[in-house]
């Protein structure tokens, strides 16, 4: 009988049951990396579907803090609050981000009292209140970078001041850290967490986000390319989050998620800083549409989420986050 050689390493070894499987996984998924973005609108309606987000809706205050309720069962313990603002309170100028009693001011003062457990992250952009859409505030057909950064310091204080706990830069001006953090500083919001949108791209994958919010209409056909960063860069992402680092972030994001996991891997290993990933709303629907119409497995989501923390993300914002938490811990 010829002799029969076979290799001493066999890496199908530890495969071959399911808990070997988990014992050697490298990197796990938990409900403390989850965070759940959330829409909020003054509406009478308890709760309104958004077409190009299956599953996802835009609450008024008494369906959102019975939807914290449930993710708090769920044991999702953060949530990003994003406001859908009626198009009459919209103008150029944003004023209404200024207004202390908006909906997001109201419904951060109503999370805190009723859930003081829980993390909330308020995004600091302009775009949910100006009638054009953009992030900033348009002088002469141009996003004015330094006037935009007044109006970004005033409404991250009115943010921190209705109890944020995390102010979320996502507007893609250049210093706005600085000068946010300046002015939480010069505020006593000593302990206020910056999370950066460091590295934020142009992307066409937040489309389903702008019809939630509303401001997809306001921004037509015009894009975000002149503060948004070019989905070709790398080291600008890097330049970008070293700059966020040193003006004074305490938390880094990229975003979108799937398609730019080379640059959370490139950002967590150069800073090694804490780093977030956003699953956008584009990547959330393309998957659980496929889910519903069964045509990808379900298990498409916490693979994809399982990826996000194998390219070095600490923490995901995903709209899935409660579905998946709830599959975790059953
Ligand atoms: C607002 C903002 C956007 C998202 C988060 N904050 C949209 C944009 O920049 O146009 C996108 C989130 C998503 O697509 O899920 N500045």
């Amino acid at each position: 009988m010829a002799e029969r050689k076979f290799p001493s390493t066999r890496l199908r070894r530890s495969r071959s049951k399911g808990f070997l499987r988990d014992l050697v996984a490298e990197h796990k998924l938990s409900s403390d990396d989850l965070i759940q973005p959330l829409f909020v609108s003054e509406q009478k309606e308890s709760q309104i579907d958004i077409p190009s987000m299956p599953n996802v809706y835009r609450h008024n205050l008494d369906s959102l803090y019975s939807e914290i309720e449930s993710l708090l069962k769920a044991d999702i313990k953060s949530v990003a609050i994003f406001p859908a603002i009626d198009s009459d309170k919209k103008n150029a100028e944003a004023s209404h981000a200024f207004d202390q009693k908006n909906i997001v001011c109201e419904a951060l003062q109503g999370i805190s009292k009723r859930f003081p457990e829980i993390i909330t992250i308020a995004d600091v952009a302009l775009d949910p209140y100006t009638d054009h859409g953009h992030d900033g505030l348009l002088v002469d057909g141009r996003i004015d970078n330094d006037q935009t950064l007044d109006l970004l310091s005033r409404q991250a204080l009115i943010l921190a001041e209705a109890g944020a706990d995390i102010i979320a830069p996502s507007d893609m001006m250049d210093g706005r850290v600085k000068i946010i953090r300046d002015a939480l500083e010069a505020n006593n919001f000593v302990d206020t967490i910056i999370l950066s949108y460091a590295a934020k791209y142009a992307s066409s994958f937040y489309g389903p986000f702008r019809d939630a919010v509303g401001s997809a209409a306001s921004l037509g056909k015009d894009s975000k390319k002149t503060y948004q960063m070019n989905f070709a860069n790398m080291d600008e992402a890097l330049h970008e989050v070293e700059m966020d680092i040193n003006e004074g972030a305490d938390i880094v994001m990229i975003k979108p998620g799937t398609a730019y996991l080379d640059v959370v891997h490139a950002v967590k290993s150069k800073f090694q800083v804490p780093t977030f990933v956003y699953q956008v709303s584009g990547e959330y629907s393309m998957l659980s549409l496929s889910i519903e119409k069964g045509w990808l497995d379900k298990n498409v989501m916490l693979e994809s989420l399982v990826c996000c923390k194998r390219a070095g993300a600490d923490a995901i914002l995903t709209y899935a986050a409660k579905q998946i938490s709830s599959e975790l811990n059953s």
